[in-house]
């Protein structure tokens, strides 16, 4: 079943993402965030999934022995800053730092023109499921709960950035609409590098909006 994460629950909702989504996310594999085989972590990206536990807005699925299958982190959409912000300037994890930026490219392009100004919107910041239970509807739970959480605390846009294909299959499913996107491929250094290589079948961030 599906229930809300709490302060209670963070330790083992971390201990859940560092053994799946730290590892397996397109971009943080992409990267090798957490070497394979290293029993570490990255402290940056742990203090990123808490933040958006404040809000009381994300859900964890749970069997019914209680071990977590799948983790949804939600938060509110904050008004865009117009310098990059300090935690992403002073970020010390350099292999974190990549993501934060391309985040915030994101955040810009989609945030242009005053798109959502004055609209309460929720963002769907992490999205993890066991990797024994993917593709049964565990992701699809979690999303429908949030859809409903949303409507009953009156946001009126949905937002989800999609870095993983899979993801994107998910929203499409919710006919929820594109409302941004940047192919890797195209997401280049100063050298015109690209930065991130996921395997395929992730080829680009999307960013996907529904109304609520
Ligand atoms: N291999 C093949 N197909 C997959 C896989 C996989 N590894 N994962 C999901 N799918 C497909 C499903 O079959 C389904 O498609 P279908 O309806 O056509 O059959 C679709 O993706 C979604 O299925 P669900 O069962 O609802 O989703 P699931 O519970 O498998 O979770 C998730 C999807 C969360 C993306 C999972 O694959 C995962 O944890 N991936 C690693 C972490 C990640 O990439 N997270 C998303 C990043 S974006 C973000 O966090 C906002």
């Amino acid at each position: 079943h599906i229930q809300m994460i709490t302060k209670e629950d963070i330790p083992r909702v971390l201990k859940f993402l560092r053994r799946f989504f730290f590892r397996d996310e397109p971009l943080n594999h992409s990267i090798q965030l957490i070497p394979e085989g290293e029993d570490s972590t990255c402290v940056e990206l742990e203090e990123y999934c808490m933040i958006s536990v404040e809000d009381n807005l994300s859900y964890m699925a749970v069997t019914t022995n209680g071990s977590i299958i799948g983790v949804q982190l939600n938060g509110k959409m904050e008004p865009l800053k117009d310098d990059e912000p300090e935690y992403i300037s002073s970020c010390k994890n350099s292999k974190f730092k990549k993501i934060l930026r391309l985040l915030r490219y994101i955040d810009l392009n989609v945030n242009r023109a005053g798109r959502f100004s004055g609209q309460n919107v929720i963002e769907i910041r992490i999205l993890s499921v066991d990797s024994t239970w993917r593709g049964r509807g565990v992701a699809k739970a979690l999303m429908e709960k949030t859809i409903e959480i949303a409507k009953e605390r009156n946001f009126q846009i949905l937002r989800c950035d999609c870095t993983s294909f899979f993801s994107g299959k998910l929203c499409e499913k919710f006919g929820f609409e594109i409302c941004y996107e940047v192919k890797y491929a195209d997401y280049v250094d100063e050298n015109g590098t690209p930065i991130f290589h996921p395997s395929p079948p992730h080829t680009a961030a999307v960013t996907y909006i529904t109304k609520l």
